[in-house]
């Protein structure tokens, strides 16, 4: 593995699957009575947030406490950026207490690899701007290989707001190096220009899209990264792009639905589907554990495990 984990381009196929199969290795842990390991004993890592977050920072926490490193929280409403500290600044002080790693989410694309330039600690992308959130596509396949037994030759749509979504960058990259038809839509004010390059199909049907899916990975509508408005209503929104029970019975019977949360329930998707029988949701958040605790694992240098 490179040193910092940044964007799916840094791993290769092997890593990916790497990643995956420890992370079966890890969820076992999670099973224990007693679920710690002293694996990264000694090892500090500092979780540095500068957006909001419940299941990244809860579930890295988690994971670097399973796994025994000295953890540490550092969001933004308690630390020094308060004052007028830059992203640098406030990197090169935590820096200098010699942390091995540091997990950052930022507001503003490419925070993570500026810090992987001046940090001698191993960064990991906790979700940078509209770019990347690379351990959110790597818990989400997860999560499809384990109720599909592969991802090759799968049909996924992922439907929203795909202009503004660093999951959707992120799964577009790792799912379609692994094979998937990887079929997307959502209002055409929020296609990114030129997507369809990466190798995915986009069409404005939803209900077009999600014909014969193994897969629909809703993606949430981001007020707070809109300036202007992308379509005239969040109830037209709903009626036009929101999965419905309806919608989801075009997809394949065994369909399984993805949110990475936070959801908006009755505008990119309805509250009966969201808690359906097909909605592996919270299993997305468990299985963030396991995947993260393996990313923390490989990037230390896969140590011995007891
Ligand atoms: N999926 C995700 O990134 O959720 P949080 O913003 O709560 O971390």
């Amino acid at each position: 593995m490179k040193k910092d984990l940044l964007a799916i381009a840094d791993l290769t196929r092997e890593e990916i699957y790497l990643i995956l199969d420890t992370a079966e290795a890890m969820r076992e842990i999670g099973l224990r009575p007693i679920k710690k390991v002293p694996t990264l004993r000694g090892k500090t890592i500092v979780n540095l947030f500068f957006e909001p977050s419940t299941r990244t920072r809860t579930s890295f926490e988690i994971a670097e406490k399973r796994l025994s490193a000295d953890t540490l929280n550092i969001a933004v409403a308690t630390s020094s950026v308060l004052k007028g500290e830059t992203l640098v600044d406030t990197a090169m002080n935590i820096e200098a207490m010699a942390p091995d790693m540091i997990v950052l989410r930022h507001a503003s694309s490419g925070a993570c690899h500026l810090l992987a330039r001046i940090c001698k600690s191993r960064i990991i992308n906790a979700g940078d701007g509209m770019h990347e959130h690379p351990t959110q596509a790597l818990l989400d396949a997860f999560t499809i290989r384990e109720h599909k037994k592969r991802i090759e030759g799968l049909k996924v749509a992922i439907v929203g707001d795909l202009l503004h979504s660093r999951v959707l960058r992120s799964n577009v990259q790792l799912l379609t190096r692994l094979g998937a038809d990887v079929c997307l839509s959502g209002p055409p004010t929020m296609v990114p220009a030129g997507i369809e390059r990466c190798g995915v199909r986009v069409l404005t049907s939803v209900d077009e899209a999600v014909v014969g899916a193994d897969v629909i990975m809703m993606l949430r509508i981001q007020q707070e990264r809109m300036q202007g408005a992308f379509f005239p209503s969040l109830r037209e929104y709903f009626t036009v792009f929101g999965m419905t029970a309806e919608r989801v019975r075009r997809a394949k019977p065994d369909v399984i639905i993805m949110h990475p949360g936070p959801m908006n329930r009755g505008v990119e998707i309805a509250s009966d589907v969201a808690d359906g029988p097909y909605s592996v949701i919270l299993e997305q958040v468990a299985n963030g554990v396991a995947v993260r605790m393996a990313v923390l694992y490989l990037l230390a240098g896969a140590p011995e495990m007891d």
